[in-house]
């Protein structure tokens, strides 16, 4: 019997057979996907991250730009500003996917980088008018596959929370451009703050980045009418700061977690097998977590 379960699975979900899926206990998560199919799609919800989770880290060789990247704009930034960006990226990216430190010694340095870019931003004057244009002409991409994945959940009524510390404003209008912004999405991230004349002053709430997902979760996430009595949930991230977005459950019955391991592949593999149920190496499509879904629902 034991062997005939194990083979019905398998040819269930082909997917997960392919090189570039890792898993530490492959048992746990047919057992956790079987529990979903059972409970059904009413007690699911799925959490998401944005940034090189939904939306692709790299297309045709080049890396594909993040929400705060796709601000590096004329029309939105001077020159000068996008150096210092690009200036800060190159220090702090390191930092933030640095296996050897912990998250604790991250957060001061992220909070720094969050606020420094946020300060640059905010002396830009920026328009409210003008992103739309500059995500139209940013080269932004989501994963292959993405129409189907929110399209699927939107209906079956299953509520996507995209949890994101980049910006607010980008990310809502990457989703609206692809056209999957449907009833069922509800965006966690950094919002700007417009003055009357639609001019960027500031930015609202807490601030969020990608290692303080935890209290975000607490405060932003834990309230939304649509998420309680969802006790099983889909994660996807692509950072190990990532998992901390269900902490906002009260009561998770089930949990699948899957972790897009994009960049620095051999240093951080074992620390993401470790942390993830399901591990993507190098897999710019949605291929798997539409297959997880079309399973469990
Ligand atoms: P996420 O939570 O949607 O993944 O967004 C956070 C990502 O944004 C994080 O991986 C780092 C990235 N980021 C930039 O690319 N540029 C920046 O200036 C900042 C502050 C963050
Ligand atoms: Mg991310």
């Amino acid at each position: 019997l034991a062997i005939w379960y194990q083979w019905t699975t398998r040819t269930e979900l082909p997917e997960l057979s392919k090189v570039s899926v890792l898993m530490r206990q492959r048992n746990k998560v047919e057992n956790t996907l079987r529990a979903m199919q059972h409970a059904g799609p009413g007690t699911l919800q799925v959490i998401s991250d944005f940034d090189m989770t939904l939306s692709r880290f790299a297309h045709h060789g080049k890396r594909a730009p993040t929400t705060h990247n796709i601000l590096d704009h004329r029309l939105l930034i001077d020159e000068d500003c996008a150096c210092n960006m690009r200036k800060l990226l190159k220090i702090y990216y390191p930092i933030e996917i640095d296996p050897s430190l912990t998250s604790e010694q991250k957060i001061p340095l992220m909070v720094e980088w969050w606020t420094k870019v946020h300060h640059l931003l905010i002396q830009q004057k920026i328009q409210r008018d003008m992103l739309a244009q500059a995500v139209q002409e940013s080269g932004v991409i989501l994963r292959e596959g993405y129409e189907v994945f929110f399209d699927r959940l939107a209906e079956l009524q299953v509520p996507l929370l995209i949890f994101s510390a980049g910006v607010g404003d980008i990310l809502e209008e990457v989703v609206r451009q692809s056209q999957v912004f449907h009833p069922n999405v509800h965006v966690i991230s950094n919002y700007m703050d417009f003055d009357a004349n639609g001019v960027l002053r500031g930015f609202k709430g807490p601030l969020i980045h990608t290692f303080n997902k935890r209290e975000g979760a607490l405060l932003l996430a834990a309230p939304l009418p649509e998420l309680r009595e969802r006790p099983n949930v889909l994660l996807l991230g692509d950072s190990l700061g990532d998992l901390a977005m269900a902490d906002g459950v009260a009561r998770p019955h089930n949990l699948l977690t899957v972790g897009f391991l994009n960049d620095q592949v051999e240093e951080r593999a074992e620390s993401y097998v470790e942390a993830f149920d399901i591990v993507l190496v190098k897999d710019e499509s949605m291929e798997v977590p539409n297959a997880l879904l079309k399973f469990i629902t």
